[in-house]
């Protein structure tokens, strides 16, 4: 007999753990974990080891669960996109696929939707140039959306898939099948006190944070002026809770931006020379990688998911350093 199960793909990379922990917490269950990697030692649920775009291990889990929730976290991040295409794609839209698939049979088996919660970013924005940038500073979702990276164009392909698969799936059928419920937030770049990112391109913040916390210095690979949105990785995984609670009903679109600060490079070395007073951050901007930054939006409009489903952040840019990043990450390397 299939047993009821959440499911969390990327488990073990930086949202997933965070996001664990919280599910944990609320006494959410039965997880079950898809990751490449090992979980870190007394992590909460059942860990299977592999790659999510491989279809026979899928083909097992949908043997053996019923899902009734998946967070599908697993992802190759932009830089890595970029330097490995037609590997993103796999992972990032293959295997969503594949999952997609998975949701929609066992909803019409279940005879409820299987929920799908999904992170899309601000990669699916592409401004065309800096005045354009400088011009549109808080971008709505339906605005530009010309991603110039592989991610970009992953992120917004699976975007469009959850959404065909929530409202169109089967739609020549002369019954409508119960379909899945796609829901994605468009996140900012995600900084975390507890993990450091790995081949995103908004990685410049995060790891001048993380550099500093060691005594390491950090040459930042992106000009002072670059400013993007940024969110701590609590209110991360609380937008993802929140989504995930709000009523269907209540929901006007399947793709939401969600917000928090927005503050250019100089500024984020600022908060981080105000921590670490000592800190050696210079900048070495790497003109591949700032262009991609360039094409993200300085900030989100985030009024659809404060309006539909009550989003808020806790965190905003005093709170998320005092507060949470630099006491804890100052914690975790003194641990070392
Ligand atoms: N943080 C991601 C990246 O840099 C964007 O969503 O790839």
């Amino acid at each position: 007999m299939q047993k009821d199960a959440i499911l969390i793909t990327g488990a073990a990379g930086e949202i997933g753990q965070a996001l664990l922990a919280q599910l944990a917490a609320a006494g959410k269950g039965p997880l079950v974990t898809l990751d490449l990697q090992e979980m870190p030692a007394e992590t909460p649920g059942t860990h299977v080891q592999g790659s999510v775009a491989d279809g026979a291990l899928l083909a097992r889990l949908e043997a053996d669960y019923e899902f009734e929730q998946i967070f599908h976290l697993a992802a190759l991040l932009s830089t890595s996109a970029e330097r490995k295409p037609a590997l993103a794609h796999e992972v990032n839209v293959d295997a969503s696929l594949l999952l997609l698939e998975l949701a929609a049979r066992q909803s019409a088996a279940r005879g409820g939707p299987v929920q799908f919660i999904f992170p899309s970013s601000i990669a699916v924005y592409g401004l065309p140039d800096l005045e354009t940038k400088a011009a549109h500073p808080r971008v709505h979702e339906a605005d530009f959306n010309d991603p110039t990276t592989m991610y970009g164009c992953n992120k917004l392909a699976v975007e469009k898939l959850g959404a065909y698969y929530s409202a169109h799936y089967e739609q020549l059928q002369p019954e409508a099948p119960v379909r899945p419920d796609f829901r994605s937030l468009r996140f900012p770049g995600l900084i975390s006190a507890h993990t450091a990112p790995t081949g995103g391109t908004s990685d410049y913040g995060p790891e001048m944070l993380h550099a500093a916390a060691q005594g390491q210095a950090y040459a930042c690979f992106v000009r002072p002026d670059t400013t993007i949105p940024f969110m701590a990785m609590p209110d991360a995984v609380r937008a993802l809770l929140g989504l995930a609670a709000a009523p269907a009903a209540a929901l006007s679109r399947r793709a939401y931006n969600v917000g928090s600060f927005s503050l250019s490079a100089e500024a984020f070395r600022g908060q981080v020379l105000a921590a670490f007073p000592g800190a050696e951050i210079s900048y070495a901007p790497n003109p591949r990688r700032q262009g991609i930054v360039d094409t993200w939006p300085v900030d989100v409009d985030d009024s659809a998911a404060r309006t539909d489903w009550g989003w808020a952040p806790e965190y905003d840019l005093a709170r998320s350093f005092d507060e949470y990043l630099v006491p804890h990450i100052r914690e975790r390397y003194q641990k070392q």
